[in-house]
């Protein structure tokens, strides 16, 4: 997967001296709870701000020079891996488990003290072909399923606070993806999946993570439905994740996005944005799309800020040189060169409750 990102920076450093030397300065600014722990974040009242995070990937932390580093260790508080956990990354072949990618970014998290969401167990997307295009019957996948859990959970258990368990298991329409998982093992995969993960660490926060489910709509309803039904099930889900990439324009107005985050509130979840980006891309001109973007930053910032719940906003990558959507949609709150753009001041306004 190296060479996903055509990264726009011509500078090269060594892992270690991104990782090493040039990181410890600049963390030694941030706040350091207990060596070694990661700092567990909660809004303990509704004047404090959410905390942002950030979805990193080993190639940026690798590759793309000081200023990756810099930027992340002064502005963000968390991090999401944004591919190593991947089930095609971490089980490749079948019993063979490779966590080093992974692994670099937890101890690079937990060095700095910054907590990490485990991104994700259960996906129809990034399923290795041993997995998709094997023979199963409903009791395999079942114990191909409770094993991987079990072996991802248990290796970063005491690393990694929380863990995406399920994602996104809906369609537009509000029905069950119909993936393998859906498909073979039947809608209790998504049970089963956060009873497994809970086992394996009692002490993460699990969570369910969506897309498109920003708005009063079907599929926000129907996840209304499928949360509200684990939780008086008695499954433990303790989050669920708004992953918010959104565009100029299709984005929830402010009311509608509290509304929805109030909605889960009361069921007594931990809620979060968790992979913002805005596709600013198009023909205006650059300065008003950039505005439109920064309206929109504030917004999501601001709605989350708004709900006690909503303890952390995480932004999908940091640059506009690095993102999946591609550099020319412009997506994030810092730009090519790693200046602040309008979206990051936007957000960090809109973080500051009231503010
Ligand atoms: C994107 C990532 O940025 C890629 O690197 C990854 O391999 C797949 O696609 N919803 C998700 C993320 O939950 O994992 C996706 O990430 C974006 C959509």
């Amino acid at each position: 997967m190296f060479g996903k990102f055509a990264l726009s920076l011509g500078l090269t450093v060594t892992a270690a001296a991104v990782l090493g030397g040039l990181c410890g300065s600049v963390a030694s600014a941030a706040p350091a709870p207990h060596a070694g722990q990661p700092a567990v974040f909660n809004r303990t009242s509704a004047a404090e701000a959410p905390q942002l995070g950030a979805a990193v990937n080993d190639v940026m932390l690798d590759k793309a020079g000081p200023r990756y580093v810099q930027t992340l260790l002064a502005h963000y508080r968390s991090i999401t891996p944004e591919w190593e956990m991947e089930m095609s990354q971490l089980e490749p072949s079948r019993g063979h488990f490779t966590f080093a990618r992974a692994d670099q970014i937890v101890a690079f998290a937990n060095r700095h003290h910054m907590p990490v969401r485990g991104h994700t167990l259960v996906w129809d997307e990034m399923v290795p072909s041993w997995v998709l295009h094997g023979s199963w019957t409903r009791a395999q996948l079942e114990s191909m399923l409770h094993t991987y859990i079990t072996t991802v959970v248990s290796h970063y258990r005491g690393k990694v606070e929380e863990w995406d368990v399920v994602n996104e298991p809906l369609t537009t329409d509000g029905h069950m993806r119909q993936s393998i998982w859906e498909r073979v093992i039947g809608p209790d995969y998504v049970s089963l999946a956060f009873r497994w993960a809970h086992e394996a660490d009692p002490h993460a926060r699990l969570f369910l993570n969506e897309y498109g489910a920003e708005w009063n709509d079907p599929k926000e309803h129907a996840l209304y439905q499928l949360v509200s039904g684990l939780k008086a099930a008695g499954i433990p889900i303790g989050g669920v994740g708004f992953q918010a990439h959104l565009l100029l324009d299709a984005h929830p107005p402010q009311a509608e996005l509290t509304g929805v985050l109030r909605q889960f509130a009361a069921l007594g979840l931990r809620l979060e944005i968790t992979e913002l980006d805005v596709r600013a891309g198009g023909s205006a001109p650059l300065a008003r799309r950039m505005a439109e973007e920064a309206s929109i930053y504030r917004t999501v910032a601001a709605s989350c800020a708004a709900v006690r719940a909503c303890a952390r906003v995480t932004t999908w990558g940091i640059t506009d040189a690095a993102t999946w959507i591609g550099t020319s949609n412009r997506p994030l709150p810092f730009d090519t060169h790693y200046r602040a753009k309008p979206a990051w001041y936007a957000l960090r306004a809109g973080l500051t409750p009231r503010g």
